[in-house]
């Protein structure tokens, strides 16, 4: 049998890449119009430089931190992703795995797995939800996560139902019948590995999203609840305050981009904001949130703790993330890489590369503690950051 470790997150994708169906593969790629932002997100960490030190580096590195008040092993979090059929366990995988490597995981309103099977698999569970529905329905929602255990509570908002992709977008069916196994059966035929991986484990995608609902109500189908999210006004930041208050715990806006908004979000009273473009799959052309952290840092201080998200691929990225301001990092494609290539071992594995390559980097630079860390620790091209 083959050695499933893999060394570097780009030696994972590939091997996703060979896995998956070309449909999952591609919804998990996503983006938007032209993939500007996507690669925005990986370039600009790219242009960053160190200042290596050349002896007196600490002989241990302290990579311990705690954000919305959960402590953690690295400055790093499982950031929520709502995409379906990509390992039978799905987010219980991936919440064991962050739980096995002391990191806390963010639960999408569009998972796969229902909250409660995923607190039971790691109790640093945060869910994220989105503007979607009325205000009971939302509510409800929340009561449900709250009964379930979750931990904290993520409103993200940086969507804007932008569809188009110069590649082509996967087609995402709303439920697995025997029409749509049908017409995706070219496509897993040639992903054998990936469909017997279902096969063991007894199931099929159910492609259904478990906690859009409460109670018993049915299982809504992706496209719906898509639907519903789509048909529902955007919030002002007044509405975001009610939701806020709705929610008796730590509380992230995700998808802040702006200084401004940052101001707002802290008057809105959340305890943490996520500087993120959804993964490049917000509008395209949306600056690589590395590139606007440092100003919004500067602009809340220490009112609320800013994460970032979006193109962290390396430990090296944590650091210089960190470096700039952010308390931690959420990833995305990263795990879902890990998860895709080997389960929950493969997402321990995602854990173990930005741990390594955190210390790595602490080491190289000289910093004991993430304390210690700061701009002057990075090199940054003069037009790195739009101007102030
Ligand atoms: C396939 C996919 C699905 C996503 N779904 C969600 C979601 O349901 N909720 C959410 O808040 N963010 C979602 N995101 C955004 C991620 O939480 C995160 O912001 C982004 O993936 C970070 O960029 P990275 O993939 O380069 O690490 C999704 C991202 C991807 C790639």
């Amino acid at each position: 049998m083959s050695n499933a470790w893999f060394e570097t997150v780009a030696v994972a994708q590939r091997r996703a890449k060979k896995r998956l169906p070309a449909s999952v593969y591609g919804a998990l790629i996503a983006g938007a119009e032209a993939g500007v932002s996507i690669g925005d997100n990986l370039t600009a960490f790219d242009e960053l430089g160190f200042r290596p030190v050349t002896a007196g580096q600490p002989a241990e590195r302290d990579m311990a931190t705690t954000v919305m008040g959960q402590p953690m092993s690295m400055p790093v979090i499982i950031s929520p992703t709502g995409v379906q059929a990509v390992h039978p366990e799905g987010e219980v995988a991936v919440g064991r795995a962050g739980a096995a490597r002391g990191v806390p995981i963010g639960l999408s309103s569009f998972a796969s797995s229902p909250i409660e099977s995923v607190v039971e698999a790691n109790p640093q569970t945060f869910f994220q939800i989105y503007w979607a529905g009325d205000r009971d329905s939302m509510v409800a929602r929340l009561g449900r996560a709250k009964d379930a255990g979750a931990v904290g509570m993520i409103l993200t908002l940086d969507w804007s139902f932008s569809h188009g992709r110069d590649w082509g977008s996967p087609d995402i069916p709303q439920s697995m019948g025997i029409r749509t196994a049908l017409r995706h059966a070219p496509e897993v035929m040639a992903r054998p590995r990936w469909l017997a991986t279902w096969l063991r484990q007894g199931k099929i995608p159910a492609l259904g999203v478990p906690n859009f609902v409460v109670g018993d109500e049915p299982v809504p189908g992706f496209m719906d609840a898509y639907g519903v999210w789509m048909s529902t006004p955007p919030p002002t930041w007044e509405d975001v305050a009610w939701l806020r208050e709705q929610w008796d715990g730590p509380f992230m806006v995700k998808g802040v981009h702006r200084a401004d908004e940052a101001r707002r979000a802290v008057d809105a009273g959340v305890t943490a904001i996520s500087v993120s473009n959804h993964g490049g799959n917000n509008i395209d052309g949306a600056a690589a949130p590395i590139r606007v952290l440092p100003e919004i840092a500067a602009a809340v201080g220490d009112d609320i703790e800013v994460v970032i998200d979006g193109g962290i691929r390396r430990g090296s990225d944590v650091v210089k993330a960190v470096a700039l301001g952010a308390k931690a990092v959420m990833i995305g494609r990263a795990y879902l890489w890990g998860l895709a290539v080997n389960g929950q071992a493969g997402v321990e594995n995602v854990l173990d590369i930005l741990r390594n390559g955190i210390d790595a980097t602490m080491r190289g630079i000289g910093k004991g503690s993430l304390a210690e860390l700061g701009p002057d620790d990075i090199v940054i091209p003069a037009d790195f950051s739009p101007p102030a």
